[in-house]
């Protein structure tokens, strides 16, 4: 049986990831290649239960090592409940956000540093990585205004942060890429759904091909 392929979707908020990442399932599903879609925190009951805790609104918050612990946990159920399995039963699994989106968001903008960060990581999922990352990156106004019709002014406790926070988070993900060219492919997210599906084909071809 052939190992699956692991793709991570990337971003800051409002990128417009849950989108292609439906998209890309069912252009992989066309061409017969089994997909499974999931998302962090999340997907799985663990780790939706930790998502709760995690973005949901109420109670004091957690400080960024709290913070950074629950994203590792819910990714280490995750991984090993659904992740792992799906790859190893030879299913392509497209995630919505993975670790990346820790290193971003609690390290480069939370304060942790990368190799606390990515200790946790190796600790609670073998330091799985994906086989590519796709980088989704739009423009802040578009983003928000795509936010404003999602939320409706009821944004969870992490994207409700400032924006110098998620200036932060946008640069510690282009800082990753520069670091590692060859792990992640960035996507222009500012055009229209099909101009970036497309985009998204192109960049995941390499990855069918060695099938
Ligand atoms: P979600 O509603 O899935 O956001 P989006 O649609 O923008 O992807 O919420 C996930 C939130 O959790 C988002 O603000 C990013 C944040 N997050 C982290 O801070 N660290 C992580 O490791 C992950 C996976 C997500």
């Amino acid at each position: 049986m052939t190992h699956g392929r692991f793709i991570a979707f990337e971003g800051g908020e409002g990128a417009g990831k849950s989108t292609q990442a439906r998209m890309l399932a069912a252009a992989l599903e066309a061409r017969g290649i089994a997909c499974t879609v999931t998302r962090e925190p999340g997907g799985t009951l663990g780790a939706e239960a930790i998502r709760g805790l995690l973005l949901g609104t109420e109670g004091e918050g957690w400080y960024p090592r709290a913070e950074a612990l629950l994203f590792a946990a819910a990714r280490s159920d995750h991984v090993e409940r659904l992740i792992r399995p799906a790859l190893e039963a030879g299913r392509w699994v497209i995630c919505d956000r993975f670790v990346d989106s820790s290193r971003a968001y609690q390290g480069g903008a939370g304060g942790l540093s990368d190799a606390d960060v990515l200790d946790l990581h190796r600790i609670g999922s073998g330091g799985l990585l994906p086989d590519l990352t796709l980088l989704f990156e739009i423009a802040p106004e578009k983003a928000a205004a795509r936010l404003a019709v999602r939320d409706a002014g009821q944004a969870d406790r992490i994207g409700g942060r400032d924006e110098a926070y998620h200036a932060k988070v946008a640069a510690a993900f282009a800082r990753f890429v520069a670091a590692e060219p060859a792990r992640f492919a960035r996507i222009d997210g500012n055009a229209d759904a099909e101009t970036v599906h497309a985009a998204v084909l192109q960049a995941v071809a390499a990855l069918a091909d060695a099938r």
